[in-house]
């Protein structure tokens, strides 16, 4: 089995400060963004997704300045890198003290420097001068992922206060005389219309903007094949011109290349002949670019214990994945203890999952595999491309779409009804919302990353059922008695009918029988009509005998 350090490429996530050794096609980059650093101390690296821009920023240009390649500044240089998350203050100040600007035994300080930074505009710089920082070396604030402090607005009104203070500090920070303080942020180019709501940032941005370049064929080139020969390894030539022409101008290249490329090493290293190069058959072994990450996350969730986590999977990844506004998958970076709130499961069994997910060689969710996991954790998955290129989640991601769509109309209706707004639930809207709680079996840490108010909400859900309910039985109650009165009606009129065909059988009978005795008496009639005339004519026979 191969280990992370015998792999020379890092998969989905980005390059790390260390592994400048292991980056390559971006050497002209860095030292555009190196000759910009010397006239701007605000520098924001901005591109599209997935371009390269924290691996530019963390691999390329923090290891050449540590190497003294900016000229006339030295090479005494510190730095602090960090993502802004939910609160951007504490995570600058944790990431000074990661960076040893402060004692790290010190319980108490990430919450005075918050406070310290959080005191004036001017925050950052009486942190720095606090802290072990000699006065006369060079700082660097590295915020990569800047655009979460606009993911994060939607989520609390106090958000923005805090984001528009963050920015108000680093801005500051770069400017003042005292101190030589540079500030570097990495920010998606699908933000920038956002840094007009935050004062000074979009002058800031403007003044000192790399828009980071695509890798041209011949870098892409250099990208596969050095790290090969840095691992190790040799990649055959038919192989390097199948993987250029498969990943084409695709905007997930770079982190599919990657993760490709990642598989294809493990599965050479465990399947090659002596001085056999890593070739097509390794590569078409993983499914190529087209499958290779799709079917690696599937072995991953195929292999998971039981069928309880691989349905626990599925709420993970939807609890740390979200669908934008355009359509577009993007990451929901998650603290450990909340994930585990969402997805009502214990540190445990949660962290089945993502260890399956984060160990060597699969680089699918964040932290990797070495780093604890605590209940202070942030998960996130490493790269956006997964929900693109996983066709598993993305079908959980747009379900996961779906049930929040579900609940929010379910909690603004609820809303409403309580100012007499609106009605209760009815079908086809009540149906849907019970099969919504039915089978997504939502809770309130899930419910409140959507819209507050998940009590109310079920509440209502509740009620709209009771009376729904209630009316149906009545209505049936008054259907069943209906029947039963047609069914008294029918029976009634057919014992009359019975009875008519009775009493018509007597008449005909009679009827018969009478005209049977008229027949009768006719012909007894004519019986004595006959006797009579024998009689008279023999009276009158014995007559003419007598007179004789
Ligand atoms: N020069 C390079 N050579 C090869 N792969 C690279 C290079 N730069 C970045 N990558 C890979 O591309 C993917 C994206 O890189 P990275 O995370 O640095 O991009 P990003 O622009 O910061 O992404 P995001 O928009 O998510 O912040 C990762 O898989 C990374 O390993
Ligand atoms: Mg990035």
């Amino acid at each position: 089995m191969a280990t992370d350090s015998m792999t020379p490429f890092p998969g989905l996530r980005p390059f790390g400060e260390e592994e400048d050794y292991l980056f390559f096609g971006r050497e002209d980059q860095t030292n555009d963004l190196l000759k910009l650093l010397r006239t701007q101390r605000f520098l924001a690296v901005v591109g599209t997704s997935g371009s390269g821009k924290s691996s530019l920023v963390r691999a390329g240009m923090l290891p050449a300045l540590y190497g003294g390649t900016m000229a006339g500044a030295g090479s005494d240089w510190e730095t602090v890198v960090f993502r802004p998350g939910g609160d951007p203050l504490l995570n600058l100040a944790e990431a000074m003290i990661a960076a040893d600007l402060y004692d790290p035994e010190d319980a108490e300080a990430p919450f005075r420097i918050r406070a310290t930074l959080s005191r004036s505009r001017q925050g950052l710089v009486q942190a720095v001068e606090y802290s072990d920082l000699p006065r006369e070396s060079n700082l660097l604030i590295v915020v990569d992922q800047f655009e979460e402090l606009f993911r994060y607005r939607g989520v609390s009104g106090k958000h923005q206060e805090q984001a528009s203070a963050f920015v108000k500090l680093l801005l500051n920070a770069a400017r003042t005389e005292d101190r030589s303080i540079f500030v570097v942020i990495t920010m998606r180019s699908d933000y920038l219309g956002d840094c007009a709501h935050l004062s000074g940032l979009a002058e800031a941005v403007n003044d000192g903007k790399y828009l980071i370049p695509k890798l041209t064929r011949d870098q892409r080139r250099d990208a596969i094949v050095k790290p090969a020969a840095v691992g190790g390894g040799k990649i055959s030539e038919s192989l390097v011109q199948q993987l250029l022409n498969d990943v084409g101008e695709d905007a997930d290249q770079l982190p599919i290349l990657q993760h490709a490329l990642m598989r294809i090493w493990d599965f050479w290293q465990q399947d090659h002949d002596e001085g056999e190069p890593v070739a097509l058959r390794h590569y078409d072994a993983v499914g190529g670019i087209a499958n290779a990450l799709s079917n690696h996350a599937d072995e991953v969730y195929d292999d998971l214990p039981t069928e309880e986590s691989r349905g626990l999977a599925r709420k993970v990844f939807q609890a740390i994945t979200e669908r934008g506004g355009d359509e577009r998958g993007i990451r929901r970076p998650t603290r450990m203890d909340k994930l585990c709130e969402i997805v009502a499961a214990t540190p445990e069994d949660v962290s089945i999952i993502l260890d399956a997910y984060r160990q060597v060689g699969r680089t699918f969710v964040m932290p990797l595999e070495g780093t604890e996991i605590t209940a202070e954790t942030v998960v996130d998955i490493s790269h956006e491309s997964l929900m693109r290129v996983w066709r598993r989640l993305s079908r959980w991601v747009e379900e996961e779409s779906q049930n929040a769509r579900v609940y929010t109309r379910l909690s603004e209706t609820a809303s409403l009804y309580h100012r007499d707004l609106a009605g209760v639930y009815r079908d086809p809207d009540l149906a849907i919302a019970l099969s919504w709680r039915e089978q997504a079996q939502p809770n309130g840490a899930w419910a409140r990353r959507y819209r507050e108010g998940f009590t109310e909400a079920i509440k209502f859900l509740e009620e709209s059922y009771e009376t729904t309910h209630a009316e149906e039985i009545a209505k049936e109650e008054s259907r069943e008695r209906e029947l039963e009165q047609a069914k008294l009606v029918a029976s009634l009129q057919a014992r009359a009918k019975k009875r008519l065909s009775v009493l018509l059988g007597c008449i005909a009978i009679a009827l018969v029988a009478s005209v049977i005795m008229y027949v009768d008496s006719l012909e007894q009639r004519e019986v004595a009509v006959e006797s009579r005339a024998e009689a008279e004519k023999s009276a009158a026979e014995s007559q003419r005998l007598a007179k004789e």
